[in-house]
């Protein structure tokens, strides 16, 4: 069994000040509080205006879900996401999976963190039956779209066969999000091409997942696609991973939902029950509000060790922007990649601006098997490599993760360290629930709704005035 993510703020606090955290514990527990009132009161169903809009329904959505599971089996919600999910794993070779912003981006997390980054390059025996995956819908991109289609086109010419099927999972909360539904006409349109139109097959691997009214819904239904899945009102976009936005198309790759879903409830009882000094969320909000409001960093980098764990960094990314982006306040995240990124980022880092904060994410141990470096006879040492053989990839990685940090610290830049043992659905799922978590009350603490995204729709009205010139 995995274990819920650690956060160690000493470095940090030894810059920042000791008493940092200490000395707004009482805001923070206040924060907490009305991140978990919230709860209630979006249950209330009588959400007064200054507080709309409310989508707290995420915090304890992973309990519910456990619950109904545990009681209702493959009826509820986890265990029809289950059938559904193990119905596009056995029958199609690929899940188009079509989406943008909080309908695309927690899957990518999902995804690149769980999968080999060649996943999509293997034979489907190497993949072990789980079908490749691929992203549509989320930009406007000619080059990207066709080359999908393109590669549908290629390597798809036996529908009879499980090799030869693909699926389409489109995920729009709204259902009129204009990139998501353009992708969707577009490869709704392959496939009917493709399958028939009004075939079995295609009711079967065209799956919606999209708000309980809409425009994607009135076409699924006019479709007759056999199966729908609703994103809960209450749960924004940008929180919506763990419904059937993320769960889904995680099943179909043959995620264990259910240890998702647990890694996050039980992240939901520590913020619930912990105090400053002992629950890594508040820690993590209080240090980054200290960071920003006493010494201006307001410049957050979520500096990720291995490649795994960069599409999460996208993720929080847009999480944090558009929760906290408002009003000319909340910081300004990034992530980075290392030790990819020493090489180009890591000299601002230690020289330039004293205005950020890094938050270091560091997974202990590597999902696949070790990989040491061989030692050479002597005179073939002209790398002079011998020294470090027998060491491993993470041994070498783990150094430079040391190293950063404590040149960081000699020059008195804040860093925190926030580490996972085993990178895993369970420990996945408690990392989104961290970080969503710490987001919401974060907005509480500052004044600032963490909940939708006012300052989106400027464009979008821009956007289709000219198109309908
Ligand atoms: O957080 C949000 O609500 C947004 O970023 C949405 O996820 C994004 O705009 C996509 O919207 P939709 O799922 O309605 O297509």
């Amino acid at each position: 069994m995995s274990s819920l993510p650690t956060y160690d703020p000493s470095a940090a606090l030894a810059v920042l000040g000791g008493d940092a955290l200490l000395k707004n514990a009482d805001a923070l527990h206040a924060a907490r509080d009305e991140t978990m009132r919230d709860v209630d009161l979006l249950a209330s169903g009588d959400v007064p205006a200054g507080k709309q809009p409310l989508d707290s329904g995420f915090i304890k959505w992973p309990e519910k879900l456990l619950a109904e599971y545990e009681s209702g089996g493959d009826s509820s919600l986890v265990g029809r996401v289950q059938t559904v999910g193990t119905r596009l794993k056995e029958e199609t070779d690929r899940v188009v999976s079509l989406g943008i912003g909080g309908s695309y981006m927690g899957l990518r997390a999902i995804f690149e963190a769980l999968y080999s980054p060649h996943h999509n390059q293997r034979s489907r025996s190497a993949r072990r039956e789980v079908p490749c995956l691929s992203f549509g819908g989320f930009n406007m991109d000619n080059d990207q779209t066709w080359s999908l289609l393109d590669l549908l086109k290629d390597c798809y010419t036996n529908p009879d066969e499980v090799t030869g099927r693909w699926s389409i999972v489109v995920i729009s909360k709204s259902g009129g999000t204009l990139e998501t539904a353009a992708a969707f006409r577009i490869f709704r349109q392959a496939a009917e091409a493709y399958y028939g139109e009004g075939s079995d097959a295609l009711k079967q691997y065209v799956v919606p997942v999209t708000g309980a009214s809409g425009k994607l819904h009135d076409l699924s239904t006019q479709a007759g696609y056999a199966d729908e899945f609703a994103i809960p009102d209450g749960i924004g976009g940008r929180f919506s991973v763990l419904t059937a936005v993320g769960l889904l198309p995680a099943a179909a790759l043959g995620v264990d939902v259910v240890a998702m879903l647990r890694g996050a409830k039980d992240m939901t009882d520590c913020f619930a029950n912990g105090t400053v000094g002992d629950c890594p969320v508040l820690d993590y909000v209080g240090v980054c509000h200290a960071a920003e409001a006493d010494h201006g960093m307001t410049i957050r980098l979520l500096s990720t060790w291995g490649d795994r764990l960069e599409a999460f960094g996208f993720w929080y990314d847009q999480l944090l922007s558009e929760s906290l982006g408002k009003e000319e306040k909340g910081a300004t995240p990034i992530t980075g990649v290392q030790t990819r990124d020493l090489h180009s980022r890591g000299q601002q880092h230690q020289e330039g601006r004293r205005d950020k904060l890094i938050t270091n994410l560091f997974v202990k141990e590597p999902v696949a098997p070790e990989v040491t470096l061989p030692k050479v006879d002597d005179d073939r040492d002209l790398d002079q490599l011998n020294r470090f053989a027998g060491k491993s990839m993470q041994t070498l990685l783990t150094a430079a993760f040391e190293g950063t940090n404590k040149a960081y610290a000699d020059d008195r830049r804040p860093t925190a360290d926030l580490t996972v043992e085993r990178l895993d659905a369970y420990s996945l799922g408690a990392l989104f629930q961290f970080f969503m978590l710490a987001t919401a009350c974060e907005g509480r603490l500052i004044g600032v709704n963490p909940y939708g995204q006012p300052g989106v729709e400027a464009y979008k009205k821009n956007m289709v005035e000219i198109l309908s010139r």
